[in-house]
C-alpha cells in the first residue's frame, strides 16, 4: 500500500462500526491494514441489508408515484415494507436486501413473495434523494400488481445480481444465499480465507496463502476488476455499442490511446486502490497522468492548455439516461465541443 493509503486506513475507526454484517475483516485487521477500510468502501456495501441500508433507516417513509400506481417503502423497526397500490389493490412485500451501497449512485430493492425474490421496479436515487423508477424499467409497462412492484428473478439472474454484489452468494452454479456476506469482502477477490487464518493461528511455518493479486499486468487486472465492472471483450460482443457503456471503464480504458496492456502506469491500480472509496481529488490524479505526459518521453506529449487538473477536462463526468449520476469517461481523450459520445 502507499503511504496515504496506510495512513487513512490507520486513522479508520473501529472496524465493527463501518460494517456491523458478519465479515471476515476483522479477523484479518490485527495483521492486515487492508481490513481496517475496506469494509467502509462502496464496494464493501455493494449489497446490505434491510437492516443495515442507511438509505432505509434514515428515510422512515419513501413514496413515488408512477402512472395509477403508488408506491410506498415503509420503515418498522428494522424491517423495511414495499408496498404498491392501484385503486383498492395494493400488494406489499418485505425488503429482503438493498442492492448498491447506501452512500453511493443509489439502491434497488430485492423482495420477497412466496419465496421467490422480486427486483423492486423503483428505485432510490442518492442525486434524486427519492424515488424514482428502476434503470431499463421505463421500457416496459406494467400489466398487473404483481409487475408493478417488481421483476421476478430467475435463477441466472440471481446467481449474477449477487455474483457481482455479494461474496460466497454461489457455489460454482448453486446459489447459497443463505451463507451469503453482503458486499464484495476480502474472500470475493482473493479467495478462502479459512485455511489461511487457521495456518496463521496455529503459527504453521508455511501457512496457506490466500490469492496475491499485486502481480497482475495492466490487461490482467482490468479482466480482474471487469469480473464485474465488465471486460472489453464481453462489450464487443455484446454488440450495442452507445452511451450505455459510459459505466463500463474497463471498456472504455482500452479505447483510449493513453491504453497500453503492458504499462502498469495505466493499469486500474495506478489510480484506484480497491481497499479505499474512490478519491475525488482531481488534482490527486495529476501525477498518474504525467508518469506518461511529462513532456520528456518520446511517446506521450504534454499539455499545451493546462498543467494540472488533467481529468476535469480528459476525463469528463457525464450524465448516464437513467442512472441519475454522472461517471467518469475512462475514455482518455481530447474532448471536442458538442461531439457525439464517442461509443
Ligand atoms: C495472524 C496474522 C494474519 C491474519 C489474521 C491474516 N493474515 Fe493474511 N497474511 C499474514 C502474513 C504474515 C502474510 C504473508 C505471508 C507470506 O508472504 O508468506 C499474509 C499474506 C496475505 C495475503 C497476500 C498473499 C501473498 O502471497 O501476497 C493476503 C491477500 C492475505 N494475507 C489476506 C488475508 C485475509 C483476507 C485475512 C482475513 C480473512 C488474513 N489475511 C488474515 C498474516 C495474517
Ligand atoms: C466482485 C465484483 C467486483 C470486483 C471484482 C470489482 N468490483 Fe469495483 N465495484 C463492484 C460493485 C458492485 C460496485 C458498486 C458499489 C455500489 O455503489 O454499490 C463497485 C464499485 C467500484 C468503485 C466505485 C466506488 C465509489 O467510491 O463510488 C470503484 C472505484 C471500483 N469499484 C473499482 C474497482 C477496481 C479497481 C477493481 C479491481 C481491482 C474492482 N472494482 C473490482 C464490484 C466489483
Ligand atoms: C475488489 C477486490 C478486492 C477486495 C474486496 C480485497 N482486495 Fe486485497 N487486493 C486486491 C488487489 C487487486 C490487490 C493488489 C493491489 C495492488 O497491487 O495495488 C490486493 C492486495 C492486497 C494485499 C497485498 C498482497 C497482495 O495480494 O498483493 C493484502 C494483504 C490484501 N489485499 C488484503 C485484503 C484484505 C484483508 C481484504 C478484506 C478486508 C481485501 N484485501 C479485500 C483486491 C481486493
Ligand atoms: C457483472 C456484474 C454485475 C451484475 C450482474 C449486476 N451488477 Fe449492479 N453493479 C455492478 C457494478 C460494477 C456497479 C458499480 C457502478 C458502475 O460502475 O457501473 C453496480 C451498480 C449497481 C447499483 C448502483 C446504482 C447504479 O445504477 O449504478 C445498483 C442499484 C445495482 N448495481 C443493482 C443491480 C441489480 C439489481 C442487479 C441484478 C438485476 C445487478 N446490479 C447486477 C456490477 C453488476
Ligand atoms: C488514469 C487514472 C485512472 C485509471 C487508470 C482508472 N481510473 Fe477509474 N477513475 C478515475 C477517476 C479520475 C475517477 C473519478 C473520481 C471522482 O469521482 O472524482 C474514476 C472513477 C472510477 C469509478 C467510479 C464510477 C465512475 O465511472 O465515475 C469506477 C467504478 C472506476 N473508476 C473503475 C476503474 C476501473 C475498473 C479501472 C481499470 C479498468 C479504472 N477505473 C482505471 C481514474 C482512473
Ligand atoms: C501509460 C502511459 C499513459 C498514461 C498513464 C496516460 N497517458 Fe495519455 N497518452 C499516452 C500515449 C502513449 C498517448 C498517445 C500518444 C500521444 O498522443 O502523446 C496518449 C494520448 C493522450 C491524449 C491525446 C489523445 C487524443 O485523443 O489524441 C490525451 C488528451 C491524454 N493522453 C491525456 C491523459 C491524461 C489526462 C491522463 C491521466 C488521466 C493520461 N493521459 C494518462 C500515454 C499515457
Ligand atoms: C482546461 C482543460 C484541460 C486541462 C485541465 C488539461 N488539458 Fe490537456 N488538452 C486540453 C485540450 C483542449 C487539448 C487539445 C489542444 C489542441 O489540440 O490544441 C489538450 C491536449 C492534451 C494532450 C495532447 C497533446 C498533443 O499535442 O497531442 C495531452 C497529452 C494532454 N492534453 C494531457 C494533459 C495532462 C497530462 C493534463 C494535466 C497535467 C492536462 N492535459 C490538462 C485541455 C486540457
Amino acid at each position: 500500500m502507499k503511504w496515504r493509503s496506510k495512513l487513512v486506513c490507520l486513522l479508520m475507526p473501529v472496524i465493527a462500526v463501518a460494517h456491523p454484517v458478519s465479515s471476515d475483516a476483522p479477523a484479518c485487521a490485527t495483521c492486515h491494514l487492508e481490513a481496517r477500510c475496506q469494509p467502509a468502501t462502496s464496494m464493501g456495501h455493494a449489497l446490505e441489508t434491510a437492516e443495515e441500508s442507511k438509505v432505509l433507516s434514515t428515510h422512515p417513509l419513501l413514496t413515488f408515484k408512477n402512472g395509477s400506481y403508488l408506491y410506498r417503502i415503509e420503515r418498522k423497526g428494522g424491517q423495511s415494507l414495499y408496498s404498491v397500490r392501484n385503486g383498492n389493490q395494493t400488494l406489499t412485500m418485505p425488503i429482503r436486501w438493498a442492492m448498491g451501497a447506501s452512500s453511493a449512485i443509489g439502491q434497488t430493492y430485492i423482495l420477497e413473495k412466496d419465496g421467490q425474490l422480486y427486483e423492486s421496479r423503483v428505485s432510490y436515487f442518492s442525486e434524486l434523494k427519492r424515488l424514482g423508477l428502476t434503470m431499463g424499467a421505463q421500457e416496459s409497462a406494467p400489466t398487473n400488481i404483481v409487475d408493478a412492484a417488481g421483476r421476478l428473478m430467475g435463477r441466472d439472474d440471481k446467481l449474477r445480481c449477487f455474483g457481482c454484489h455479494a461474496t460466497n452468494a454461489a457455489q460454482g452454479r448453486q446459489l447459497t444465499l443463505g451463507e451469503l456476506t453482503p458486499g464484495i469482502q476480502c474472500e470475493r477477490c482473493h479467495g478462502p480465507a479459512q485455511k489461511h487464518l487457521a495456518g496463521m493461528a496455529d503459527g504453521a511455518s508455511n501457512p496457506v496463502k490466500m490469492k496475491h493479486l499485486s502481480a497482475m499486468s495492466t490487461e490482467q487486472v482490468s479482466n480482474f476488476c471487469g469480473q464485474c465492472h465488465r471486460t472489453w471483450e464481453e462489450i464487443i460482443l455484446l454488440g450495442r455499442l452507445d452511451i450505455t457503456d459510459l459505466r463500463f471503464q474497463p471498456y472504455r480504458l482500452a479505447g483510449s490511446k493513453c491504453y497500453d496492456a503492458d504499462d502498469p502506469r495505466v493499469s486500474c491500480l495506478a489510480c484506484h486502490d480497491p481497499h479505499q472509496e474512490v478519491d475525488t481529488h482531481t488534482s490527486d490524479y495529476d501525477a498518474k497522468c504525467q508518469a506518461c505526459h511529462d513532456g520528456g518521453k518520446p511517446r506521450a506529449t504534454a499539455c499545451k492548455v493546462a498543467a494540472n487538473n488533467c481529468v476535469s477536462c480528459h476525463m469528463p463526468k457525464i450524465e448516464l439516461p437513467g442512472a441519475h449520476h454522472k461517471f467518469s469517461d475512462h475514455r482518455i481523450r481530447i474532448v471536442k465541443a458538442n461531439e457525439p459520445f464517442p461509443a
